[in-house]
Parts: structure tokens; C-alpha cells; sequence
């Protein structure tokens, strides 16, 4: 039977899909989207947006490139697949990892590939692990995290996840995972006139593991930026002292760099902008800039000499069907060019500042808290009370209907609460940057006069 238009399409789509975070609910009229072109997308019924979110925080290089669905086609036409495992290997694989080599944190140099972020998640604790084994440390397996962290919705993800929204109808959760506060400059309280309030949010790092014991604490997990809990940016001394209590307590310092990587905060990593480097850094999203699935872990030089050096029967038994996909490898290689060739790293951290200054104007509307942003990962913290910091009740549902409000205006982005997260691809023309700020600033008075 062939199916028209998209009232068709929307029923069949209903009666045979299930989609991330479902509820049919909200899925009534769904968008279907048809076509990309640069930061535009379009959808069955040809209304055309600004990709407000760059797809979901991946698409930094931009819609519709063909270079890189020749990649993708020069690959799968030479060798579209073939097995990573120990005795195989691919030269796209080979390639990627070196190149990750050079643009990565000096400290990280050695590079296992997943198919996303989740499984990245899940790679990393289990290397952590691994690694305290054969340290002689069998006890050291937990793993912290923070509130409103986001690192995949898979078990062991999950449970690191620190929005609780995502846990109770999956519970229970994985042993062994625990949160401490997010430093959430706009609502952290804490520090005083020794102790900035970057100190203070780490040293709950430290107090944690005290509490724990230092010899059961595998890892401490951290996007740079809070991504999807709603752009948080830490206060600058925030991790130098989370290094610090990493190396005093022998805890494994994992970089969470799904969003943050290749270029989105004006960095190839998020973490340089305060000088510091993880042992272990997980990546996905924009390696492929979201053309194809791949992510990956990248471990320092004493996680891989502890990898090699292992006897062979407690060798580090994690695998993934699709780990050094050679089509997917190849899609990053030609991912990463076009960063480079094209300066998106520069340009993120150029048009970010564009953007934030603009952005910024809204900071006159009586319930824009805070307008914060890195590169070209922003948010606009809308709240009820700007002097005490208070938010809408949830009840009031004031982060939906500003999305409505913008999304008819022409604008697809996330809110997380009343946070609207803005990541627009990396080559966002400037008019289409000052497009998504005015939005902004008609959709919060309209919705709240709805
Ligand atoms: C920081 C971070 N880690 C992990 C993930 C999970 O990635 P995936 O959805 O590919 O499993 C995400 C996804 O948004 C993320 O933002």
C-alpha cells in the first residue's frame, strides 16, 4: 500500500514505531521531517525550521553534505563491513583512532569505538573498573556522578544519569552509582571567604568519596558542560579541584564529551578550557556530526598499558558487533576534515560569543534569569522570580509552551524544566543566529501571556 501524505504516515507511525522517551500522548502530530539543508530542516508538509539543537546536540557540521555521504559511499562500496575484534582490524579504524590521538588531550592517546554515547557510558565504567582489577584494587567499583548529568539511558547509563526523571518505571537501578550536587552556578549554594563556590561544588566530590571510602571508588563521571540537564557551565576553578581529589584519592576522572566534543564549546574538547585532562574520555555525536552512528572511549597511557600488559586470560572482554565500524570510521575521518578545513572550531567559539551577546538583550524580560553560553551551546534559564532565583512550579508548564510558541515561530530546539538549550550547527549563518534569538524573545511573552 503506499502512503501519502502525512496524516497516513502519522497513523502508521503510530501503530508500528515507538520512539525515545514515548508517550503516544505527545505524539499525535508529530513532526516528520523530510529534508535538511545547512542549519534548516523541513518536514512532510514543507514548513521549514532552524535546527535550533543541531538534530539532538550532533549535527555540527550542518544538514545535507555530501562529502560526507560520499565517504560513507566510497567506504561501504569498498568494504562496508568487516569485525574489530582482537586479530582484525580496518584501515578507517586505524586512521580514526591516530587522528583522535593528535586532537585529543595529550593524556589520551588510545581509542576503543562504539556506536554511541550509552555505550560509550558503559564502556568507560567497565574500563574503570578493569583497570583499578588489575591494579591489584577489586573493590573499587562504584562510580559518582552529578545531578541533571546525562550519560544514556542503557542500565549502568542510566543509573549514572543524574535526572531522576529518567529512573522509576526502569528501577531498579545498578548498585553502586551515586550523585553528588551539580555546581549550577545560578543555584549552588555554597562557599564562602576561603572557598569559591567552584571549590566548594568539587570538594562535594571529596566528601563523597570520604564517605564511600576511597578504596571502593572506581570513577568520577562529568560532562564538562551539562548538556541536556540544561547547559550548565561550571564555574571556572570547578575542575582543577576536581583533578585534584581524582589524583589524591586514586579515582579515575572520566570527560563525558558527547556534546562537548568536536568543537561545540570553541574547543575540540571541552575540558581545555580550564586546562585539565581526564583518564578517560567518551565521545559520540559530533565524531560523525550525527551522519552515521559511532562513539567511542578514548584511555590514557596507564589505562592502556594496564589493557596490554594484562595476562591473557583476564584480558579486557568488552566488545561491540559494530566497535571500529570501517563505514563509520570513515564518515568521522571525512567529519573531521570539514571541521578543519572549514575552522568550525574557531568559528564555534566566534559566533558563540555573536550569539551570546545577543542572547543576552533577553536578559531585559522580567523572567530571564540567566543567559548563559561556550561556544555554540547556550541556554536561556527562564524563571519566576529573578531575585530569589525561584522557578515556575512544573504544574505551570512553562518550558512546553515556550517550545510551542517557538516551534511555530520556526524554531526547533529542547527545553529541560523552563531552560531553553540552544546548539545550532556549527555554520549557522549570522542572520539565522539573530533569527533564533528574536524567536526567543516573542515566544517567553507569548507563552506566558497563553
Ligand atoms: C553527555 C552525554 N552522554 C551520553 C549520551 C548518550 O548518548 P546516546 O543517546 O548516543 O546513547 C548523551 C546523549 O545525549 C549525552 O548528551
Amino acid at each position: 500500500m503506499t502512503i501519502l501524505n502525512a496524516e497516513e504516515r502519522t497513523r502508521s507511525d503510530l501503530a508500528h514505531l515507538i520512539h525515545p522517551l514515548y508517550h503516544p500522548n505527545d505524539h499525535q502530530s508529530p513532526h516528520i521531517w523530510v529534508e535538511g539543508h545547512g542549519a534548516i530542516i523541513k518536514d512532510m508538509n514543507g514548513k521549514e525550521v532552524i535546527d535550533g539543537l543541531s538534530g539532538l546536540w550532533n549535527v555540527n557540521v550542518g544538514h545535507g553534505r555530501r562529502e560526507l555521504a560520499e565517504a560513507a559511499m566510497q567506504q561501504m562500496s569498498t568494504l562496508a563491513f568487516t569485525s574489530n575484534y582482537t586479530g582484525s582490524s580496518n584501515l578507517p579504524a586505524i586512521e580514526l583512532a591516530e587522528r583522535l590521538s593528535e586532537l585529543t588531550y595529550p593524556s589520551i592517546n588510545t581509542f576503543f569505538f562504539t556506536s554511541g554515547g550509552a555505550e560509550s557510558s558503559e564502556s568507560a565504567f567497565k574500563t574503570a573498573r578493569f583497570y583499578w582489577k588489575t591494579q591489584g584494587k577489586p573493590d573499587k567499583v562504584k562510580v559518582i556522578s552529578r545531578k541533571l548529568a546525562y550519560h544514556g539511558v542503557t542500565l549502568a547509563a542510566m543509573s549514572a544519569t543524574g535526572m531522576s526523571i529518567y529512573w522509576p518505571m526502569f528501577e531498579p537501578r545498578v548498585p553502586n552509582f551515586l550523585h553528588i550536587e551539580s555546581p549550577y552556578p545560578y543555584y549552588f549554594q555554597g562557599g564562602d571567604a576561603n572557598t569559591s563556590q567552584g571549590v566548594a561544588a568539587a570538594n562535594l566530590l571529596e566528601e563523597a568519596i570520604l564517605r564511600e571510602g576511597p578504596d571502593t571508588v572506581a570513577a568520577f563521571i562529568a560532562e564538562p558542560i551539562q548538556g541536556a540537564g540544561g547547559v550548565i557551565i561550571p564555574q571556572d576553578d570547578y575542575f582543577g579541584r576536581i583533578r585534584e581529589i581524582c589524583d589524591k584519592y586514586d579515582v579515575l576522572f572520566i570527560s563525558d564529551e558527547v556534546i562537548t566534543g568536536f568543537g561545540r564549546t570553541g574547543k575540540w574538547f571541552g575540558l581545555e578550557h580550564w586546562g585539565v585532562q581526564p583518564d578517560i574520555i567518551q565521545f559520540a555525536k559530533g565524531i560523525t556530526s550525527g551522519y552515521i552512528p559511532l562513539g567511542g572511549i578514548g584511555v590514557s597511557d596507564k589505562i592502556h598499558a594496564a589493557i596490554n600488559t594484562v595476562a591473557p586470560e583476564k584480558r579486557w572482554m568488552h566488545a561491540f558487533t559494530y566497535s571500529g565500524h570501517p563505514t563509520s570510521c570513515a564518515v568521522a575521518l571525512a567529519n573531521i576534515k570539514i571541521i578543519e578545513d572549514e575552522g568550525l572550531v574557531q568559528r564555534a567559539a566566534e559566533m558563540g560569543t555573536y550569539l551570546l551577546d545577543r542572547l543576552r538583550t533577553l536578559e531585559n524580560l522580567d523572567v530571564v534569569g540567566e543567559v548563559r553560553g561556550k561556544g555554540l551551546i547556550a541556554a536561556v534559564e527562564v524563571v519566576e522570580d529573578k531575585a530569589a532565583h525561584k522557578e515556575f512550579p512544573a504544574s505551570a508548564k512553562v518550558g512546553p509552551r515556550i517550545y510551542k510558541e517557538m516551534l511555530d515561530r520556526g524554531l526547533f530546539t529542547r527545553v529541560r524544566g523552563d531552560v531553553i538549550c540552544i546548539a545550532p550547527p556549527l555554520i549557522t549563518p549570522a542572520d539565522q543566529l539573530d533569527r533564533i534569538v528574536s524567536i526567543i524573545g516573542e515566544a517567553i511573552p507569548a507563552a506566558l501571556q497563553a
